[in-house]
């Protein structure tokens, strides 16, 4: 192997072509950055089968735990198909809203009336095949980072052909309503309901807290620990002032959280996933 001089000031190796890659770093960087969430405004135009093939090649191209590509999708174009799903999540929204008045969420029906739903699945004995090595909580956050893997994938490749969709999470009750219409499994999870369309307008930007506020040099910088108080100023008042829209800080006062229901994360995967997916005794083979 040639060895560098370590006298060259030249962090880049040979052959290296600088002016390419910041060209194509500048393209991966524009898709990522445009890419935005749409909570409505699409219109219901078709989209051509060649511009949904794009989006699903991109989306298996996705990385995945031990390459076990635990995802499935059903794309769903039938418009009574879509209305339904449209309205499970109306449905949710209704039942959101009473649970947790404050919590910013649109009433979704603009799901209705979209062109393309992709629902991502996932099959959940695939938990199963990770490493297991002293409990559930990694198996079950490889399976699902995978999943979310293929869906940025999807997102990324949707906004890149001009169109726009949303992150659309399955709770439990919108789980069992999608399994009883579109005669999914069991032994699925309903991962996530990406509606897409033409996007009648521009969305507005959103926000992002700046890199040096997140980012640690070489190690924990302790100082940095949010205190309650301050992580509850985070969650609440600073994220919500930015949340709609465009990183400015609004005047309007920020609602009032229930904190409480944060503690409710913190639960017991090991107890949750045991009695169906015992754990195996053979050695795992693959890695992560
Ligand atoms: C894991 C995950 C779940 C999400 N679930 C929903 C959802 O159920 N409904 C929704 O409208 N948006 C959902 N979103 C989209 C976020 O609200 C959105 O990404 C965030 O507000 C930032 O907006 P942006 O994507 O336009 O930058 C989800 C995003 C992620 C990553």
């Amino acid at each position: 192997m040639a060895s560098r001089n370590p006298e060259s000031a030249s962090p880049f190796p040979p052959g290296y072509d600088r002016q390419a890659r910041l060209a194509h770093a500048d393209e991966v960087y524009r898709a990522i950055r445009s890419r935005r969430t749409f909570k409505g405004g699409l219109s219901s135009e078709p989209i051509p089968d060649e511009y949904v093939e794009r989006i699903l090649e991109a989306a298996r191209w996705a990385p995945s735990g031990a390459n076990t590509q635990p995802w499935e999708v059903i794309v769903v174009k039938e418009r009574e198909l879509i209305q339904q799903i449209g309205l499970f999540f109306t449905d949710g929204f209704t039942k959101m809203k009473t649970a947790q008045p404050d919590f910013p969420v649109d009433n979704k029906k603009y799901m209705c009336h979209v062109p393309l739903m992709l629902v991502v699945i996932g099959d959940k004995r695939f938990i199963n095949c990770y490493p297991q090595v002293g409990g559930w909580d990694g198996c079950v956050e490889i399976f699902y980072s995978s999943l979310a893997a293929f869906v940025q994938n999807i997102h990324l490749m949707a906004c890149a052909l001009g169109l726009g969709s949303t992150w659309g999470t399955c709770f439990s009750f919108h789980e069992i309503n999608l399994k009883k219409l579109l005669g999914i499994p069991d032994i699925y999870r309903t991962f996530a309901v990406i509606p897409i369309g033409w996007p009648r307008a521009k969305r507005k930007d959103s926000w992002r807290k700046p890199v040096a506020s997140f980012v640690h040099a070489e190690r924990y910088d302790p100082a940095r620990l949010k205190s309650t108080a301050e992580f509850r100023e985070w969650i609440g008042p600073v994220r919500y002032s930015r949340l709609r829209s465009d990183g400015r800080v609004h005047a309007d006062p920020a609602p009032a959280i229930e904190y409480g229901s944060l503690v409710a994360w913190d639960v017991n995967l090991d107890s949750r996933y045991g009695d169906s997916f015992p754990a195996p005794s053979r050695a795992n083979g693959g890695a992560a």
